[in-house]
């Protein structure tokens, strides 16, 4: 049954892809409005909110997913049919040094979130049939991958190695759970890497392009073997829609690029893109230094997308070279207006 939405909350909307959605599905659809709460935590900015499409369309509201009475009153102001649950702790290095935040937004947040939307779409006003609670997940809830191994599925068991994978795996299974105990109508995505416009400094790829613009060392962790599967953020966009739309009830859809790189190859593609770009200063290679491994580092995370493709019609646009080169450009057009934007 296809869902159209019409009053959507969206959560993290100031946000890395959080953000990158909102602009996506002002411009997609011309018949909705978005809430967008956020904590505005050291992740999120109002900066990444700036010259959205048909802005008035959009409410900007400050305040904590964990926050009960707040949700159930924009659940109610706004008769929010529509869920897409971004807002999250998302940076592994952090939940290794202070994991209890990580437990209270990621776990404890998204539960207020489900237990808000039960209360709200199972009543009389409302058919709960006619909402959709999407929540947004990560591929490292299936742990690390070893070179010959099959990538993830949407059966592989679940093994979350970090804080951050273990507190997102236990908010997919309170978000399962709320389908199969309530018959809330929630879908889940499992994503691979993002990358593109308005990541947060502390991520890999804009440390790298930032450090290539301030002709400062990159970082590499350990011998840079480590494998991630990449996606341009515009394709999550986009499959997430998708989903919301078209995507069955109860089920999850794991979402990648069919792209994985080790992290020297994409140092080397970035600094290849920028000695391009500024030849002044090639090679940027020379700036690559190799930094102690985190501990328990996933070695490789890989996503099979064929379930979106079979059953959605959805698959990446952007190739690595085309989604990196539009990136760096970004961050290129951003450090010229102004090379205080490009900050960890
Ligand atoms: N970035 C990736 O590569 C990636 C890949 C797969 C899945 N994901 C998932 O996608 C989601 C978004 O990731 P991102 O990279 O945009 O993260 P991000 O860290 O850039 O943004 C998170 C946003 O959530 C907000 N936030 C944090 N705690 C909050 C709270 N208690 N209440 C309200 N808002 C709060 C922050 O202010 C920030 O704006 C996360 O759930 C993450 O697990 C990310």
């Amino acid at each position: 049954m296809e869902h159209t939405p019409r009053n959507v909350l969206v959560t993290g909307g100031a946000g890395f892809i959080g953000c990158n959605f909102v602009r996506h599905l002002l411009a997609s659809d011309p018949d909705l409005r978005i809430v967008n709460l956020d904590l505005l935590t050291y992740a999120g900015s109002l900066d990444h909110l700036r010259d959205l499409p048909d802005p008035a369309r959009h409410t900007f509201v400050q305040g904590d997913i964990g926050d009960r009475a707040l949700i159930d009153t924009l659940l109610r102001e706004h008769d929010i049919d529509t869920i897409v649950h971004f807002a999250a702790e998302s940076h592994v290095d952090r939940s290794i040094t202070g994991p209890a935040t990580f437990v209270q937004t990621n776990l404890v947040g998204t539960f207020t979130l489900l237990e808000a939307a039960r209360m709200a779409w199972f009543n009389d006003d409302h058919q709960a049939e006619q909402c959709r609670f999407h929540h947004i997940s990560t591929d490292e809830v299936y742990g690390t991958l070893q070179r010959d191994d099959p990538p993830f599925t949407e059966t592989t068991p679940y093994a979350p190695n970090s804080p951050y994978s273990a507190s997102k795996a236990g908010s997919d299974h309170l978000v399962r759970a709320y389908f199969h105990t309530y018959g809330l109508p929630v879908v889940t995505t499992n994503c691979s890497n993002n990358y593109g416009p308005f990541q947060h400094g502390e991520k890999f790829i804009p440390t790298v392009i930032r450090s290539c613009l301030q002709q400062k060392p990159i970082p590499v962790y350990g011998d840079g073997s480590n494998i991630r599967d990449w996606l341009y953020v515009e394709d999550h966009c986009r499959g997430i829609e998708t989903v919301i739309r078209r995507g069955r009830l109860g089920e999850t859809y794991n979402i990648g690029g069919c792209n994985e790189w080790a992290n020297i190859a994409i140092c080397r593609l970035i600094c290849q893109l920028l000695d391009e770009r500024r030849p002044q200063q090639a090679p940027h290679e020379r700036l690559i230094t190799f930094v102690t491994d985190r501990p328990g580092h996933d070695w490789r995370y890989a996503i099979d997308a064929a379930k979106m493709d079979r059953d959605l019609d959805w698959r990446p646009l952007e190739t690595f070279q085309t989604g990196l080169a539009k990136t760096v450009d970004w961050y290129l057009q951003r450090h010229a207006a102004d090379p205080a934007l490009i900050t960890a």
